[in-house]
């Protein structure tokens, strides 16, 4: 069996990272395919570096560009990639348009799919994330969910129960086998004049928070009270994206450690010592219900509901006066809640399934 692995921006390399790992171990014939949808530095290559993974076997650099020209770029040339390579199978893992496209073109050629992160919800089709997903589900062979809640959008939307299989979320296999390295290796704290549980977290590159002014003026806005409110340093490592978009709109962070996008061990160890995070990340909503600090998200939904129901997270949208009152009220509740996302061996689930299904 032949395995071609899709990735293209920082999540998936994270989250693919323990599904590459376990190829690895099993000796399986695995390829990995970068479509270059992250290409700057502190976006793609230090994830490889820090986390040992192989060199791409094929990068089609399409770079950035508008969801169509970007979608359509990926779309086509991965066709000749995988038209030349045929794999048995394509994993693609996420929401974005690298996985869309990624499992089009492999179910367009007749090549089974297998997605990880499947069956994720956020019930809102302004989100481009939301209409990648739910795409990929639905062209997929293989849909590994990663909790019950997530089988169950799927079942609701008529796919097949052979179809699913709940693994756990690999985002924790990779805190699990990185936290402990970036203990070791790395000293963020430091470097960066903190203490632990002394400051907040900040990231913030949702599309529909950061490309609309009002939206993102009134984040930045309620940073700022936040910041006063509770007197503690505000750090925020600043996707380009939003970097991008904070200049064109001549915002300024005042008060704000704004800083260069992390390496994957600086963020890990910078979330665990963080009092607070404020963000519309959906890894970031995950890596910190699985690390015990609560979490404030800058939207007005989540496909992550299950850091909700566990009393990790809440929402506070793109409103000041709510950013302040939600992290007060989930900073008086406790963090002994319980990790939703399954026990770290997710990667090694997936590819057992797969491997399991081929004979
Ligand atoms: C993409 C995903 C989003 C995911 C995020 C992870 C889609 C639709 N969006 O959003 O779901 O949460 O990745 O971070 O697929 N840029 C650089 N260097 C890079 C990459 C991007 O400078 O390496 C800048 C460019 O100005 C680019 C902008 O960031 O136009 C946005 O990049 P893009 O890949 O289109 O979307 P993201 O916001 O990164
Ligand atoms: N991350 C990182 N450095 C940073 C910010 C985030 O390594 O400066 C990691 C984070 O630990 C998580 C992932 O990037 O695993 C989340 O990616 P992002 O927020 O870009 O995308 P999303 O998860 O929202 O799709």
């Amino acid at each position: 069996m032949t395995i071609a692995i899709i990735l293209g921006t920082r999540p998936e390399i994270i989250k693919m990272a323990p599904v590459i790992r376990e190829c690895q171990r099993r000796g399986l014939d695995y390829s990995i395919i970068h479509t270059g949808q992250h290409y700057s530095y502190q976006m793609d290559r230090i994830f490889f570096e820090q986390l040992e993974l192989p060199q791409p076997d094929h990068n089609l650099d399409v770079g950035s560009g508008n969801h169509g020209e970007q979608t359509g770029r990926i779309l086509a040339d991965l066709e000749a990639v995988l038209m030349a390579e045929r794999p048995d199978v394509v994993l693609v893992q996420g929401d974005t348009n690298t996985v869309m496209a990624g499992a089009l073109a492999a179910s367009k050629l007749q090549i089974k799919v297998g997605h990880v992160e499947a069956g994720l919800r956020s019930y809102d089709r302004s989100m481009p994330e939301e209409i990648n997903r739910v795409v990929a589900d639905h062209v997929s062979d293989y849909c590994f969910a990663p909790t019950e809640i997530s089988k169950a959008n799927l079942l609701k939307e008529g796919i097949a129960e052979e179809k699913i299989h709940v693994t756990g979320n690999t985002i924790v296999d990779s805190v699990y086998q990185n936290l402990e390295i970036a203990m070791r290796k790395v000293n963020i704290l430091a470097d960066l004049g903190l203490e632990p549980k002394g400051y907040f977290l900040v990231t913030s590159h949702r599309q529909e928070n950061v490309d609309n002014k009002e939206r993102l003026g009134e984040i930045i806005r309620g940073l700022g009270m936040v910041k006063s409110e509770f007197g503690l340093p505000m750090v925020f490592p600043v996707h380009p994206r939003t970097r991008k978009m904070v200049e064109s709109f001549g915002f300024e962070l005042d008060g704000i450690r704004a800083i260069e996008p992390l390496g994957f061990l600086e963020f890990l160890q910078l979330e665990a010592g963080a009092r607070l995070a404020l963000t519309d990340s959906g890894g970031v909503q995950e890596e910190t219900c699985i690390l015990g600090v609560p979490c404030v998200t800058l939207r007005d939904n989540t496909e992550r509901p299950e850091t909700l129901d566990v009393g990790a997270n809440v929402l506070a949208g793109a409103d000041a006066l709510r950013m302040v009152d939600r992290a007060k009220r989930i900073m008086l509740q406790g963090n002994e809640w319980e990790n939703p996302f399954g026990d770290g061996k997710a990667g090694k689930c997936i590819i057992e399934h797969l491997t399991a299904g081929w004979r």
